[in-house]
């Protein structure tokens, strides 16, 4: 079985929803704490063994590739004055480690997970859609990639979401279900909560293998008129193994200003240095 060392960011979308703060910086910048959106989906891919990172970008988001890059004035300048370089750890990638594809229009996850094609090449891949924090020990993917080390073929991320959600999610037909693992039978982007076949939705973050790409350069549009990495993976089903895994894992969805702004408040509170003047700010206020 061949190992995972690719992992696909899609990372061109406009952040809408966070207008005006993602006019003019992507919405992957926006910081939870201290570390941009990125940053946290790529020290959860490191963590899981990944070598590559492949982001696949639009106009207006070269802030991504400089956020990985050696910053040498800063640097220099840090040196010079005897600060330490630490809080750049994990941002000062290998020259080669990070690699970048454009999506020159927005025709959807499917689409852009396909822009990746030539750099994924003959070999299985993790997505991993950095709007979904994952927050677990060990982090989502590294459990993903143990879950994979057993059954290989394509996994995704599983977690049971409100039915009145289902038309946010890619939603799952379970079939036979082994501890944190249950067998992918069906997979429907965003249905209506009354024509969803379960409530097991698919978070952002997945393992595939490479023949999904030659199926995403078919398939029509889907759901929203978009080409969908769901619809994609639909047509694996059958062909190759198919799982989802339940993580141990909190998700936060910083693709929407509330969870984002929990996600900012959860860190926080299991940070050292800022819970206790969080925690008092909350008790002040009651909470
Ligand atoms: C995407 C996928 C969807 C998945 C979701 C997880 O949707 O298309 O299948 O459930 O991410 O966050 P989006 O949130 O980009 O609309």
């Amino acid at each position: 079985m061949k190992s995972i060392r690719k992992a696909v960011f899609p990372v061109a979308g406009l952040g809408t929803r966070f207008l005006p703060a993602t006019k003019a910086i992507p919405k992957e910048m926006l910081t939870v704490v201290d570390r941009p959106l990125i940053q946290y989906a790529v020290e959860e891919a490191l963590e899981a063994g990944i070598e590559q990172m492949i982001f696949v970008t639009g106009r207006g988001k070269d802030a991504l590739e400089d956020h990985f890059d050696i910053a040498f004035e800063l640097e220099a300048t840090m040196t010079s004055r005897g600060k330490s370089l630490d809080a750049l750890d994990s941002t000062r990638m290998p020259a080669g480690s990070v690699v970048s594809v454009r999506q020159q229009q927005p025709l959807g996850l499917g689409h852009a997970v396909w822009c990746a094609r030539e750099i994924v090449g003959d070999e299985p891949f993790a997505v991993l859609l950095p709007d979904d924090l994952m927050v677990g020990r060990p982090g989502c993917l590294a459990q993903m990639v143990e879950a994979y080390g057993k059954v290989g073929g394509n996994i995704v991320c599983a977690q049971e979401v409100p039915r009145e959600r289902t038309a946010s999610y890619g939603i799952i037909t379970p079939g036979a279900q082994d501890g944190r693992l249950t067998e992918v039978k069906g997979l429907v982007e965003k249905p209506k909560p009354e024509e969803a076949p379960s409530t097991l939705g698919v978070v952002g973050r997945y393992i595939l293998q490479p023949e999904i790409m030659e199926i995403l350069s078919s398939i029509g549009k889907g759901a929203g008129g978009e080409i969908q990495l769901t619809d994609g993976m639909a047509a694996l089903i059958g062909r190759q193994p198919f799982h989802g895994v339940t993580v141990d894992a909190e998700r936060h969805d910083c693709g929407d200003k509330t969870g984002f702004v929990i996600a900012n408040l959860a860190l926080a509170l299991g940070r050292d240095d800022v819970a206790p003047a969080v925690r008092a700010y909350l008790s002040k206020l009651g909470l």
